[in-house]
């Protein structure tokens, strides 16, 4: 068994017709069960490493291991075995706004289980009320409010229960009490789930919410913690990334001491990003 659900060893990588490298020399590991937060400015690299761990685009040098595999020479079809055990919640959601809430939820159950439609509406139903959602089942996503979608684009990437999730800037465009809704929806797939996480933002708020809290399920509730003393914490590893480089890579702790110029930027609120319409909820 693999104790690392990702690994990446001296990536580089340009997209076709860019000068410049878009990563360069990035190396940095997620163990199984963890949440791995990766920050940095728009234009960083941050999608593109998401993209990388998907097997979307290719490193020009250096070795990926997604589960233990190497898929840096991988085909497609040796891909789709891979790409079976992520789920990934894109940049502002992206939902089929032809299709209802139930059948975006579904989406990889009907084109890859073969479900009979009772299977199906259990399973649709079970994945709608995690999120809490389970009267919007038969809905238009354009009923649903910003934090409603975006909720339904995370039951989308656990449909098919993998064990790796990749968020996107999953709060991007929503206000802080439905952003946090979502952290604690990442949070609950970690605890109660299993579910290793990366967790791409530039909400530094929602990346310490993510990491300093923890869920329990007690007669029948959800019941939320967070440690407030941040010496405490163990394991959720961040990674600043700065045109393409890791600046730094540790614990959130560290990451406050750190004294690297970009990071201290990052803290201070002084790196621009990209700024996208609230979406109330
Ligand atoms: N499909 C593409 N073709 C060419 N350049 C791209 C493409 N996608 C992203 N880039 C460039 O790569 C850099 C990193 O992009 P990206 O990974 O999307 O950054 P982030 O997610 O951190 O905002 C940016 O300079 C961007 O312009
Ligand atoms: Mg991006």
């Amino acid at each position: 068994m693999p104790t690392l659900a990702i690994s990446f060893r001296n990536v580089f990588y340009t997209y076709p017709g860019n000068e410049d490298y878009t990563l360069r020399d990035v190396s940095f590991d997620v163990a199984l069960g963890s949440t791995a937060v990766i920050l940095g400015g728009s234009g960083s690299g941050k999608s593109t490493i998401l993209k990388l761990v998907l097997g979307l685009i290719k490193p020009e040098s250096g070795v990926i291991e997604v589960g233990g595999v190497d898929i840096s020479g991988l085909q497609e079809s040796a891909l789709m075995p891979v790409r079976a055990g992520i789920g990934m919640v894109f940049q502002e959601g992206a939902l089929f706004d032809s299709l209802s809430v139930a059948e975006n939820v579904g989406f990889r159950l009907r084109e890859h289980d073969k479900l009979d439609e009772q299977e199906f509406e259990e399973r649709v139903s079970r994945l709608l009320g995690f999120v809490e959602l389970g009267k919007f089942y038969d809905r238009a996503p354009s009923d649903l409010s910003g934090g409603q979608r975006r909720r339904v684009s995370v039951a989308r990437a656990m449909a098919h229960s993998p064990g790796l999730i990749l968020y996107d800037e999953p709060t991007t465009g929503l206000d802080p009490i439905t952003g946090s809704t979502i952290c604690d929806l990442i949070v609950k797939l970690r605890d109660l789930e299993g579910v290793t996480s990366v967790l791409v933002t530039h909400q530094l708020r929602d990346a310490f919410q993510v990491v300093q809290s923890f869920v329990m399920r007690k007669n029948g509730a959800f019941i939320y913690n967070r440690i407030e003393d941040v010496e405490l914490l163990v394991g959720s590893e961040f990674i600043v990334l700065n045109e393409g480089r890791i600046v730094f890579r540790g614990l959130q702790r560290e990451l406050f001491r750190s004294d690297e110029p970009y990071v201290r930027k990052f803290l201070d609120g002084q790196i621009p990003v990209s700024v996208i319409e609230t979406e109330g909820d």
